[in-house]
């Protein structure tokens, strides 16, 4: 049997490979409307949820973008329906266990943050796994943010450096950005560049309070559902026009 090969696609002439984010985080709204919209249940919005999302990390591959951060159960959505919140977390560990193999060949590293420990010890079992096999892909960092809530990664770093400093490892003065960065779940990973939210909410929903103080912000009316390569395209056009000033002045 041949090996599949890997068709990549090229950057749109448009776009400039020099000024490209670095890392881009989404947050994947809508999916319950595009399924409303159809007359579908909401769950047959997240499986094509999913689509998009593994279209979004191939097009950031082939394009040269080196990390993609997603949001893909926050610490709120355990408010939901429990056979959703069940279907979710069942969507995840076969998703996981599927994609595995595919992520090895294309070199994707595949990275959790969040309370993880809140999660089904099975999906933690597929998690564990996942992490472990990729740890040494050098392609495209990806990161499935679940079980995550930006201030409560805040308030267990604030713990951390607490218990530091009360058993006199570190001086309150040594807390600096530096030491505090070291202490959130995206340690290795960096703050995001560009910023996508579907669905046309103009909200963070408490999605990386700290690594998103200067990322670049695009809201589309768009259904994640469908949040295709042409999407991606404008939101990276969009991304391109912007002046990065970091609160200076040029
Ligand atoms: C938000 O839409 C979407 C979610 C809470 C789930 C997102 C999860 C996926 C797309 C699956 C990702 C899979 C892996 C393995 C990472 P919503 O339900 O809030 O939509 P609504 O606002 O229209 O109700």
């Amino acid at each position: 049997m041949t090996a599949k090969p890997i068709v990549r696609e090229v950057l749109p002439a448009d776009l400039r490979q020099d000024r490209l984010p670095k890392h881009v985080a989404v947050i994947m709204d809508g999916n319950g409307r595009w399924a409303k919209n159809r007359g579908l249940p909401r769950i047959m919005g997240h499986r094509r949820g999913v689509d998009s999302l593994k279209r979004l990390l191939r097009c950031c591959r082939d394009w040269g973008v080196g990390a993609l951060t997603a949001y893909a159960f926050s610490t709120e959505n355990w408010g939901r329906p429990l056979e959703e919140v069940d279907f979710l977390m069942t969507l995840f560990e076969r998703v996981l266990r599927q994609e595995l193999a595919e992520m090895m060949e294309e070199n994707v590293r595949i990275r959790f943050v969040g309370n993880l420990s809140g999660l089904p010890q099975s999906l933690r079992a597929e998690i564990d796994r996942a992490v472990i096999q990729t740890q040494r892909n050098q392609g495209i960092q990806f990161t499935v943010a679940t079980n995550y809530g930006g201030r409560q990664e805040i308030i267990q770093a604030c713990q951390a450096i607490a218990t530091q400093v009360q058993k006199g490892q570190i001086q309150p003065e040594d807390i600096d950005e530096t030491l505090f960065t070291r202490h959130l779940y995206t340690a290795e990973i960096g703050d995001p560049d560009l910023l996508i939210r579907t669905s046309g909410e103009m909200r963070i929903s408490n999605f990386l309070l700290w690594q998103l103080a200067y990322a670049e912000i695009y809201v589309t009316p768009t259904l994640w559902p469908d949040f295709d390569q042409t999407e991606f395209h404008q939101a990276l056009h969009a991304y391109q026009q912007r002046e990065r000033r970091f609160g200076k002045v040029r």
